[in-house]
């Protein structure tokens, strides 16, 4: 077994990076990828950069160039669930694009042809998840993420999102990585810790909080890399 780490920015996978043994970095396609070993697996990892575009790069090149044939994502989000505090971690069940509008053709929101409005994540990977919460007695949400190109940092429009497609937390990668392993079959798990409500306030929050929800996000990542 060989597992892909994915974050968006530096610091969702810092924490993680910093824990490798054996590290070897590789520059591939304006990007670095850091193999290594945690507690004796074989891992790389890499952020993409922000983006649904980026993400599809990366997590195309984790698997595609590194072999790697699990894929677990570890970042923030912002919260629509007012269950979701800032700290608070949710696994996706399925994640969707808020973005991909071609409802001029009678299409729903989310559905390109020959595709699906939620892409759903490997059920094993989701049950390690809950029991790695419960041995650390840490809460986990399960529900629907929502990605799209644009930093939500309005009400109505994250309001809109929750409603339009039944998410409880929102961010820019998630959606992008579920298409790319779902069309290689690729188990993935995408993991987000929250930084901010997308609401008014979100800017100010995600700068406050992005470095201690990364890291909680990265050492529950690293606790399952563990039961694997
Ligand atoms: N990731 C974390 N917070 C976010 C927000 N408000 N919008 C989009 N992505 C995010």
């Amino acid at each position: 077994m060989k597992i892909a780490i994915m974050g968006a920015m530096p610091e969702e996978i810092e924490p993680i990076i910093s824990k490798l043994d054996n590290l070897n970095v590789v520059e591939y396609a304006a990007n670095k990828y850091y193999e290594g070993a945690y507690h004796g697996k074989e891992v790389v990892v890499a952020y993409s950069k922000i983006g649904k575009v980026f993400a599809t790069l990366t997590a195309t090149i984790l698997i595609e160039k590194f072999d790697c044939n699990t894929l677990l994502f570890s970042g923030v989000a912002g919260a629509i669930s007012n269950d979701l505090k800032v700290g608070d971690l949710i696994i996706a069940d399925s994640l969707c694009q808020h973005d991909l509008d071609i409802t001029a053709f009678g299409h729903p929101y989310g559905y390109v042809p020959e595709g699906e409005v939620c892409v759903a994540s490997d059920e094993k990977l989701r049950d390690l998840a809950k029991q790695v919460a419960e041995a650390k007695g840490l809460p986990l949400k399960e529900g629907i993420i929502a990605t799209g190109d644009q930093f939500v940092a309005d009400a109505e429009r994250k309001e809109w999102i929750g409603k339009t497609f039944n998410a409880d937390a929102l961010e820019m990668e998630g959606a992008a990585v579920a298409v790319v392993c779902s069309a290689l079959n690729v188990p993935f798990f995408i993991l987000r810790a929250i930084s901010d409500a997308a609401d008014m306030d979100a800017g100010f929050d995600f700068d406050k909080f992005l470095e201690s929800s990364a890291k909680i996000s990265a050492d529950f990542i690293l606790s399952m890399v563990d039961g694997m």
